[in-house]
């Protein structure tokens, strides 16, 4: 898929990930809406890319439908849709309140869906486009003390694989980008610190160069840093044998 002058709405552009992703698309020619609750941030961005900029709280049951809405208003058309917005919770799961899960689920998981549904109809109709779903290797594996986290990335990356069915034929396509830990302000966000040692962090614009070759090369599923598909690949090969091993190297007591 072309980058110069596709049309591309980034969720969660206005920091991290997004952010880095929107400098090298507008490198690359892209004209783009970004989009994040932080106005200052998210100007910033967009007056370094020369981006559209839209406020939008993907955590209101309205949020995505008025986005979808604005973007389209902005635009006129949608080529590449970012699906990356997304917030994080950590601790045992008895501790989180029965808003913070739903927070995430509405965040990383309903709203990237209901976005998806509505601008959908505007991409299949201009047969041509792509979906890219920030994920987690958190979603493909599970995580200690993130579960209702890696429930909603494990919720987006399936949701992905199944959407790519539907749109065989259709000329929009689907990738899937797992992160491992990367160094944004992700962990400040949630209230607590990264503390394992590995994987250890990577720096926001090697997801960003990830993610672009998701698109250009039209990657189903790409994992970064790309050795993380080998516990993805063996949690899913043999289960057992990943519990074991994650009980006795990752998730020992100190
Ligand atoms: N950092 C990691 O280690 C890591 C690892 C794997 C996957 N990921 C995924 O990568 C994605 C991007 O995260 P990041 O690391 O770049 O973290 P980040 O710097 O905290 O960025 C998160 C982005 O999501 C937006 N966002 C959060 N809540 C929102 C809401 N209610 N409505 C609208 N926008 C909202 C934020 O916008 P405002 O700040 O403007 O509200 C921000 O732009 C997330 O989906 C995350 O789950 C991160």
């Amino acid at each position: 898929m072309r980058l110069d002058g596709a049309v591309a709405l980034i969720t969660g552009g206005s920091s991290g990930i997004g952010a880095a992703t929107a400098r090298k698309l507008a490198r690359a020619g892209t004209r783009l809406i970004l989009t994040g609750r932080e106005l200052v941030q998210l100007q910033d961005v967009a007056a370094e890319t020369g981006a559209a900029w839209l406020l939008a709280d993907l955590s209101e049951p309205e949020g995505p439908a008025k986005l979808a809405a604005a973007a389209l208003d902005v635009a006129g058309r949608i080529d590449l849709l970012v699906l990356n917005a997304g917030i994080g919770w950590a601790g045992p799961t008895q501790d989180m309140s029965a808003a913070a899960a739903a927070d995430l689920v509405q965040v990383n998981l309903l709203a990237p869906i209901e976005l998806t549904r509505l601008l959908l109809p505007t991409m299949t109709k201009q047969g041509n486009g792509h979906i890219v779903f920030v994920s987690s290797i958190a979603g493909a594996t599970g995580v200690r003390h993130e579960a209702v986290y890696a429930a909603t990335k494990a919720g987006l990356s399936c949701f992905a694989d199944s959407l790519r069915y539907d749109l065989a034929g259709s000329g929009v396509g689907v990738s899937v980008v797992l992160p491992g830990v990367v160094n944004t302000a992700f962990f400040a966000n949630r209230g607590s610190k990264y503390d394992r040692a590995r994987p250890a962090p990577i720096p926001p614009d090697r997801v960003a160069d990830t993610l672009i070759r998701a698109i250009t090369t039209r990657r189903d599923e790409l994992f970064v840093p790309s050795w993380l598909r080998l516990p993805a690949r063996l949690h899913g090969a043999s289960p057992r044998l990943f519990r074991w091993l994650a009980a006795r190297f990752a998730y020992r007591s100190k």
